[in-house]
């Protein structure tokens, strides 16, 4: 059984072209999942219903096997964390603090409980010093800590992010890959995020979606995905920097691989220039 599942999920807002046609999209345990394509694709109605914000109008939505329902949607929110786009939808208390404890007060946990998942929270996304800071004199990269520390403080077994980077600087983007990166590594976090930002998924993800016009194109790892190179272009998105420059000098008669990390790169090109071991 998958922690979720959406079958030929379709949505129509009012009078609008159909945001999702038929959308088979799976979370498999433990991965890190990107959900890439152009704006207007379909990337947020996806998320939308991944927690019942939207309920699906024509298809299913299964979270651990189970359609999402009115009778279910507390338990479908505590299990599917979602972090929306702008971090001004989801802040609201005067401090920080207060903010990071609405959602597991919400669900109803002791006080002491309550504080000590704040302080993990906090520590998690390195944020102490915030804490009874007012959240809307936050920088954009500050205030999306603060709404990530606030899904994570309800303890989710999915944390969904609708393009986590909008709105950060490089040192922002960084932070963010560290982040997600030992989430997934010390806890096994399964992460679903949406980008547009292709450099991010050869950071960020195992396996991609690659969606337009409501519906997915491809699906597959990151190899499999970015190998689709014409089909990437086509949807006006253009392949991350490192098997872009990998893909060009191969075409250029290097014999190297397509490297996807920076690593990948440093070790594929030392070998084709017989460089000495790194000291
Ligand atoms: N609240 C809304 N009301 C009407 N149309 C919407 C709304 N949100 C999105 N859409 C439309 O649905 C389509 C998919 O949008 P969206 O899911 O936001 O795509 P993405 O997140 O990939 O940019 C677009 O055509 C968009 O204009
Ligand atoms: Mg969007």
């Amino acid at each position: 059984m998958h922690l979720i599942e959406t079958v030929n999920l379709s949505h129509a807002y009012r009078d609008s072209v159909r945001a999702l046609d038929s959308v088979n999209f799976v979370a498999p345990r433990n991965l890190r999942i990107a959900v890439i394509g152009p704006n207007g694709a379909g990337k947020s109605t996806l998320f939308r219903h991944l927690n019942g914000v939207l309920m699906a109008q024509s298809g299913q939505v299964l979270i651990r096997g189970e359609p999402i329902t009115k009778k279910n949607l507390k338990e479908v929110r505590k299990f599917i964390g979602v972090v929306f786009q702008n971090p001004d939808d989801q802040i609201f208390a005067p401090t920080v603090e207060q903010d990071v404890a609405f959602g597991p007060t919400n669900l109803g946990l002791d006080e002491t409980t309550v504080m000590h998942r704040v302080d993990e929270a906090l520590g998690l996304l390195d944020i102490e010093y915030l804490r009874h800071r007012a959240p809307h004199h936050l920088s954009g990269g500050e205030k999306k800590r603060v709404a990530i520390a606030g899904v994570l403080a309800m303890e989710p077994g999915v944390l969904v992010m609708d393009e986590p980077t909008a709105g950060l600087d490089p040192r922002g983007r960084d932070d963010l890959v560290r982040f997600v990166n030992s989430l997934w590594n010390q806890y096994g976090m399964t992460v679903i995020f949406s980008t547009h930002e292709l450099d991010l998924v050869t950071r960020m993800a195992d396996y991609v979606y690659v969606m337009d016009q409501g519906r997915i194109l491809v699906q597959g790892t990151v190899p499999e995905v970015f190998e689709q190179e014409e089909l990437l272009q086509r949807i006006r998105l253009d392949l991350p920097v490192i098997p872009k420059l990998c893909r060009s000098l191969r075409r250029r008669g290097a014999v190297i691989p397509v490297a996807y990390t920076l690593e990948e790169a440093e070790n594929a090109l030392a070998a084709a220039l017989a460089l000495r071991p790194r000291p």
